[in-house]
């Protein structure tokens, strides 16, 4: 059973970050739609974690789009996961190994600019760069973009091996002062929350990009 009253639907991605964030400029066409964010946070986790108890060992036949809801810590990027159609098929893909390298929600709420901005776009468009159907479409693309660079394509991911993440930036991780750390951006990797047949889900304490 999946909480799916949200997920495939680009106007929830929206809503979700938009509740997260609490602020609305870019889309106040859709603002009418939102709701709390508590509640929101709180049913896109409520069935999962009821499934799936946190384990240490590696869940055989369980696979990451399974348990990656069941962490309120990550709520509001594993949302995102499943919102993004290419994303959500690839963790649910079980011949396919991902490491996802989840930004926690304090993390999340303290990004410089929205998950769905680019600088380059207000640059080229000015102030209504997000604005109008062509709007949210550059929005869900930058949206995808800050997703897949949470994602690195292949587990086990051993330390000092460099890879490039589903957006392309080259990314490793090394133990420094006792701490797990993914480089070169120096964000804490603070716990391991899933190992699953198609990978892994670790919490980290900032954002990649
Ligand atoms: C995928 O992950 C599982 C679980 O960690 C592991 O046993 C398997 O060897 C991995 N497969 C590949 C191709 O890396
Ligand atoms: C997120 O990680 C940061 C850095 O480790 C930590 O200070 C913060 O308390 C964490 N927040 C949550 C919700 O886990």
């Amino acid at each position: 059973m999946k909480p799916t009253f949200l997920c495939a639907c680009p106007v929830a991605t929206i809503c979700l970050v938009l509740v997260a964030f609490a602020e609305s400029r870019p889309f106040n066409s859709i603002n009418k739609l939102l709701f709390s964010a508590q509640s929101l946070l709180g049913k896109h986790n409520g069935p999962v974690s009821q499934i799936m108890p946190p384990s240490d060992e590696v869940s055989t036949g369980v696979i990451i789009s399974d348990v990656i809801g069941k962490t309120q810590d990550i709520a509001i990027f594993s949302g995102l996961t499943r919102d993004v159609d290419t994303i959500s098929g690839r963790l649910e893909d079980a011949a396919q190994n991902a490491t996802v390298l989840a930004p926690n929600n304090t993390a999340m709420k303290n990004l410089k600019r929205k998950p769905w901005e680019d600088p380059k776009d207000y640059e080229a468009l000015g102030t209504g760069a997000y604005k109008g159907g062509d709007g949210e479409d550059r929005a869900h693309k930058n949206l995808r973009t800050f997703v897949e660079a949470h994602i690195v394509p292949q587990s086990p991911w051993e330390e000092g091996q460099k890879v490039k993440t589903l957006a392309g930036n080259e990314i490793w991780w090394e133990i420094k002062d006792g701490k797990k750390n993914i480089q070169p951006s120096d964000v804490e990797v603070t716990s391991i929350a899933d190992k699953v047949s198609n990978g892994e889900v670790w919490i980290i304490g900032g954002s990649l990009v």
